[in-house]
């Protein structure tokens, strides 16, 4: 059934955000980087409708395929984890009016999955890409990111924004992506910390609270909400200069908060690309650390074994620390001095030992290339 001569790799990386949380369903900014780590799919087309989707076991996925008819694709209505990743992303292909047919698709991964790096953009960007290429349907990387938050808000139904898909779609190495979400402009910023004697780590803190989901979609709709209070489209038209007057329009300490670190945040992003474009690394650590602060005191997304991390991190010499992606658990990012990723690592899991948190995991990144076919 396997038609060969349509047949390929493709892979696409996980990410990690430097700076711009919560921002992106409220329309603001963002700039995250790509992961060296990156979820491969090795594809091929068939000719009979069917989407045979495979996850070795060994890459976290099941020991048997699973089959689908692509035209039996319902949202609400596909396997969950891994598989309903990629069959949502062609459901929403198709859904779109794209022409997309049956498949065999191998996956592995090397995105540690929970970790708030973006495993499941990763998995549906490879997979749209592989699509992309497969039936010719010559979309561009961001309308692919698009597709994909599509798969995961009206198929897998997690209210998520477009910075994990336009992330992994778009980046490129040696650059942080500066987007805007509301219309998808963007730059391309170099971001290259070993040039100025730093490095970045990454912590895994192996937590993922079970109430994160229904917590993600409480702040998103406390942000509309609040928008609708403000009598704006969204948060992003706050005017920074203007917050002291929002926040006393607003009825309740909970939605201060949320306005607040929105509009801070979207000023920490600016600020940081100005601080990239001005060559001025050290000066980002304070920035990244103002920002968990925000996210930890006003959005209250952190939670304790990440405030410990990020602590850890600091009291080991790190110049900034923040968590980085939605929170409840997940990765934190430390800038470091060049050298010193081991050591603020392992001060990490000295502290969690210490807390008797399970050990951490960590990592050194570099900001790495989006999706691409490979072969
Ligand atoms: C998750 C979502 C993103 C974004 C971040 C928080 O990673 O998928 O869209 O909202 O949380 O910045």
């Amino acid at each position: 059934m396997t038609n060969t001569a349509r047949a390929g790799v493709w892979a696409a990386p996980g990410r990690v955000n430097l700076i711009g949380e919560h921002t992106d369903y409220n329309d603001g900014f963002v700039l995250p980087f790509a992961l060296s780590q990156q979820v491969t799919v090795a594809a091929a087309r068939r000719d009979d409708g069917l989407l045979r989707l495979r996850f070795p076991a060994a890459s976290g996925g099941t020991k048997d395929p699973v089959q689908l008819r692509i035209d039996a694709l319902e949202p609400g209505r596909g396997p969950r984890g891994w598989a309903g990743y990629a069959a949502g992303v062609a459901w929403a292909l198709r859904d779109a009016g794209h022409p997309v047919g049956g498949v065999d698709v191998t996956f592995s991964s090397t995105v540690p999955p929970g970790a708030g790096l973006s495993s499941s953009a990763a998995l549906e960007v490879a997979c749209a890409l592989a699509l992309n290429d497969l039936y010719e349907l010559g979309l561009p990387g961001d309308e692919l990111a698009l597709l994909c938050r599509r798969a995961e808000n009206a198929y897998i139904g997690a209210p998520t924004g477009i910075m994990d898909q336009a992330a992994s779609a778009c980046c490129t190495p040696g650059h942080a992506l500066f987007l805007d979400t509301r219309d998808l402009s963007r730059r391309h910023v170099p971001f290259d910390p070993a040039a100025h004697g730093l490095a970045l780590l990454v912590v895994d803190t192996r937590v993922q609270h079970a109430h994160a989901d229904g917590e993600y979609g409480r702040r998103r709709a406390g942000c509309e909400a609040a928008a609708r209070t403000l009598g704006v489209r969204a948060l992003r038209d706050v005017p920074h200069g203007e917050l002291p007057a929002a926040l006393g329009r607003l009825p309740d300490a909970d939605s201060r908060g949320l306005v607040r670190h929105v509009v801070t945040e979207n000023e920490r992003v600016l600020r940081a690309v100005d601080l990239l474009a001005a060559g001025d690394l050290p000066a980002l650590g304070p920035v990244l650390t103002a920002g968990h602060a925000s996210l930890r005191d006003d959005f209250r997304v952190s939670c304790p074994e990440v405030d410990l991390a990020v602590t850890a991190a600091l009291s080991a010499g790190a110049l900034g620390a923040r968590m980085t992606g939605g929170g409840f658990g997940g990765s934190v990012l430390a800038l470091v001095a060049r050298g010193a990723e081991e050591a603020v690592g392992a001060a990490v899991a000295a502290a969690f030992a210490e807390a008797s948190y399970a050990p951490p995991h960590w990592f050194g990144a570099a900001a790495s290339a989006g999706a691409r076919r490979l072969s």
